[in-house]
C-alpha cells in the first residue's frame, strides 16, 4: 500500500501528519511519500501543483490531501490544486458523510451522506470577464456521462452500505438545461435501483431541511457546487468542520481530504482538530483499500476518545487539548486493542 501525502497549507501541515500517524498505527508497513502543493508552494515556485506531485499521486493511486489557501480574486497562473487533482485523477465522486458524534456540538439522530459530483458544474473553471471587467461570466457544465457515472456510484454505494433513500438535489426550475439534465439523468438511473427510494428537492429547500430536520436525509446526490455547500452545512450537525471527513473516489484511485480548508485563523498554533483528516483516512481504508476492520478500528478509537471528553478547542475551549495530544490519545487507544 502506497500513499501520496500532500499536507498543503495552514492547518493541513498540522492535521495531515496526525492522520498519517494514526494510519501507521493500524497499517505499519504503509509506504508514505510526501509531496508539495498549495499557495505557499506557488509563491516560491510559480505553480500550485508541480508535475512531480501529479506523477506521484498517479503512481500511488491513493492520496491524503490537506488543504490549499486560495485567494478570492484572480492570480495569474494560480488555480486550486485540489480541484485540479480531482480532475486529473478522475475522482468523480466525493463522499461526505455526517453522523452524530459524541460532542456537545453534534445533533443526535443525524446520519447522512452527501455524494457530490466532483469534476464539472461551475467548478470547471471556465470563467472570463467582458466589457473591461464589468461583466463576469462563468460556464456551468453538466454532461450526461458524468451524471450517469455519479448517479450509479451513489446508488451502488447506497446498496452496499444499507442506505434506504437517495434525495436528488438541483435547481432545475431555474437552470433547466444544466440542472435539468442532471435531474433527468439522475432520475433515469434511479429507475434501475428500485430497491432504493428516491426523491428530489430544490437546493434552497434542501438547505432549509438541512437546518430544520437533517434526519430527513439519508443520501443526497447532487452536483459539485451544491454538494460543496450542503456538506459544510451538514458538517455543523456532525460537530463541526474539524470532524468532517471526505473521500474523492474514482474507479481505482482515491483522495482522502477533510471537508475543511486551511483555517488561517487557527493555523500554526497546534490546536487544529485532526479528526476530519483521521476519519478521511478511515474512509480511504474502507472504500479504496477495502480494509473495513482497520477503518472501523480508527472510527471506534475516535469515538471513544471523544466520548471520554477529550477534545480540541473547536469543540469547546474549556479543557481543550492540542492536536498532538489528541492524536496521542487516539493512537494509544488503538494500541490498547
Ligand atoms: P476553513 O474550512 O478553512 O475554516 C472555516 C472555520 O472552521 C474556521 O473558523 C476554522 O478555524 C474552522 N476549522 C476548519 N478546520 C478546522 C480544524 N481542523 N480544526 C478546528 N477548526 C477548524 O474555511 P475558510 O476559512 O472559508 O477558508 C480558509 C482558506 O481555506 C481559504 O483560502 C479557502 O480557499 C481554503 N479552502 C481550501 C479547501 C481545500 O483546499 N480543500 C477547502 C475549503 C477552503
Ligand atoms: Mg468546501
Amino acid at each position: 500500500m502506497e500513499l501520496c501525502v500532500i499536507p498543503g497549507d495552514g492547518v493541513g501541515i498540522e492535521v495531515i501528519p496526525a492522520a498519517v500517524r494514526v494510519l501507521q498505527q493500524v497499517v505499519p508497513d504503509v509506504q508514505i511519500q510526501y509531496a508539495d502543493a498549495g499557495w505557499d508552494y506557488f509563491e516560491k515556485n510559480g505553480t500550485p501543483l508541480p508535475e512531480s506531485t501529479i506523477t506521484l499521486a498517479e503512481q500511488c493511486k491513493a492520496v491524503l490531501y490537506g488543504a490549499a489557501a486560495s485567494p478570492s480574486y484572480p492570480v495569474e497562473n494560480y488555480y486550486i490544486p485540489g480541484v485540479r487533482l480531482r480532475r486529473i485523477l478522475k475522482t468523480y465522486a466525493n463522499l461526505r458523510p455526517t453522523r452524530y458524534m459524541p460532542v456537545p456540538t453534534s445533533r443526535p439522530g443525524v446520519n447522512l451522506i452527501v455524494v457530490r459530483e466532483n469534476t464539472e458544474d461551475v467548478y470547471v473553471g471556465h470563467e472570463y470577464t467582458q466589457d473591461s471587467g464589468r461583466v463576469g461570466i462563468s460556464e456551468k457544465v453538466v454532461t450526461r456521462e458524468a451524471t450517469e457515472r455519479i448517479a450509479h456510484k451513489a446508488f451502488q454505494l447506497a446498496r452496499r452500505t444499507g442506505r434506504k433513500k437517495v434525495t436528488i438535489v438541483h435547481k432545475a426550475s431555474v437552470m433547466t438545461q444544466t440542472d435539468g439534465l442532471f435531474r433527468k439523468v439522475a432520475l433515469e438511473v434511479a429507475q434501475e435501483y428500485a430497491d432504493i427510494a428516491t426523491d428530489e428537492l430544490l437546493v434552497d429547500t434542501a438547505a432549509y431541511w438541512m437546518v430544520k430536520n437533517p434526519a430527513r436525509f439519508d443520501m443526497i446526490l447532487t452536483s459539485n457546487l451544491y454538494g460543496d455547500i450542503l456538506s459544510d452545512m451538514a458538517a455543523a450537525w456532525g460537530g463541526g468542520l474539524g470532524l468532517a471527513p471526505s473521500l474523492s473516489l474514482g474507479d481505482d484511485v482515491a483522495i482522502a481530504e477533510p471537508v475543511h480548508g486551511c483555517a488561517p485563523d487557527i493555523a500554526g498554533q497546534g490546536i487544529a482538530n485532526p479528526t476530519a483528516s483521521i476519519l478521511s483516512v478511515a474512509m480511504l481504508l474502507r472504500h479504496h483499500w477495502r480494509r473495513e476492520d482497520d477503518a472501523r478500528n480508527i472510527e471506534e478509537a475516535v469515538y471513544a476518545v471523544l466520548s471520554e471528553g477529550d477534545h480540541t478547542t473547536d469543540i469547546y475551549s474549556e479543557g481543550a487539548i492540542s492536536t498532538a495530544d489528541f492524536t496521542d490519545k487516539i493512537c494509544s487507544h488503538l494500541n490498547s486493542k
